[in-house]
């Protein structure tokens, strides 16, 4: 395999000791790292990946909560728990995971957690200074995949980097990240004419779609990093990403497992964002 791999869960382990070890001083000086997390409905991928976030929470010594509703909880009580939270002093970050059930507005729901909460990064408030290079908080997943370029210490200036998926949670953020770190940007969506004639310019291909296995080997240019933010089950259970690992590892120069790669990573700067959230807590009581 030509491809070095770049190993989501020994960066996210490393990162994750370092946080506990910030945590540890912060909680001795009387704040201990809170994050509430909320699941509406019985999506079964949404409650692998908000266990896997309160444990997450647990292993790196936050207090967290898990408040899961059922799929019929009206628009304006989430909205109630949403701003009872906002105002508790032991939480300093608040989650809620998407997707919502369709007769909730989501964007409703986003906009009415408290920003200075706001771990996710998806506030209108965090998403519009993000574009200007300011954000209180990044969105976590592409916060994980800067870490994984950073932690190959990929020159990112200059480069070519396409995105492959446009949603506001990974596609678009992430494409301004690396818009700022210096990246010559092109997001593709799905209406892309000839998907293939861009991804093969790619110095960085970062693939979000949700598509199982649908960037093959003659979609990566030989040499290219390629970051898979993908997470599909396949009929037979297996987990596979949006990046057809076993034909672009042949072509690639770099490469994200899934399992193994960006999700780990997620959840470790969910813990970044969470930590931060709570020493802006301690610095605005000792300022
Ligand atoms: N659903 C899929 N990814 C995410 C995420 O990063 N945060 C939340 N809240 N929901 C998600």
């Amino acid at each position: 395999m030509p491809a070095k791999l770049i190993d989501g869960n020994l960066l996210a382990k490393h990162i994750r000791t370092q946080i506990a070890a910030s945590a540890a001083i912060l909680t001795a000086q009387g704040i201990k790292p809170g994050l509430a997390v909320i699941l509406v409905g019985e999506n079964p991928a949404s409650q692998v990946y908000v266990r896997n976030k309160v444990k997450a929470c647990a292993d790196a010594g936050f207090y967290s909560v898990l408040e899961n509703y059922p799929d019929d909880l009206s628009e304006v009580d989430l909205l109630k728990r949403i701003n009872a939270l906002n105002l508790a002093p032991e939480i300093h970050g608040i989650l809620v995971q998407l997707p919502l059930p369709p007769h909730i507005d989501s964007h409703a729901v986003l906009e009415a957690i408290n920003p200075l909460k706001d771990v996710d990064g998806f506030h209108v408030a965090n998403a519009g200074a993000l574009m200007t290079g300011a954000p209180i908080f990044k969105p976590c997943t592409p916060y994980a995949c800067m870490k994984m370029l950073e932690s190959i210490e990929y020159p990112i200036r200059g480069a070519r980097a396409v995105i492959v998926g446009a949603s506001n949670i990974v596609g678009k953020p992430v494409s301004m990240l690396l818009l700022q770190a210096g990246a010559t940007v092109t997001i593709c969506n799905s209406k892309t004419r000839d998907l293939g004639f861009h991804t093969r310019e790619a110095d960085i291909l970062v693939v979000a779609t949700g598509k199982p296995k649908m960037i093959t080997a003659n979609f990566v240019k030989p040499g290219a990093v390629v970051i898979d933010v993908g997470i599909n089950r396949l009929p037979d259970g297996k987990l596979c990403g949006d990046v057809d690992f076993d034909e672009v590892k042949y072509v690639a120069g770099w490469i994200t497992p899934v399992p193994g790669g960006v999700g780990p990573m997620t959840i470790t700067m969910l813990l970044q964002n969470t930590l931060e959230a709570a020493q802006k807590k301690y610095q605005s009581l000792h300022a």
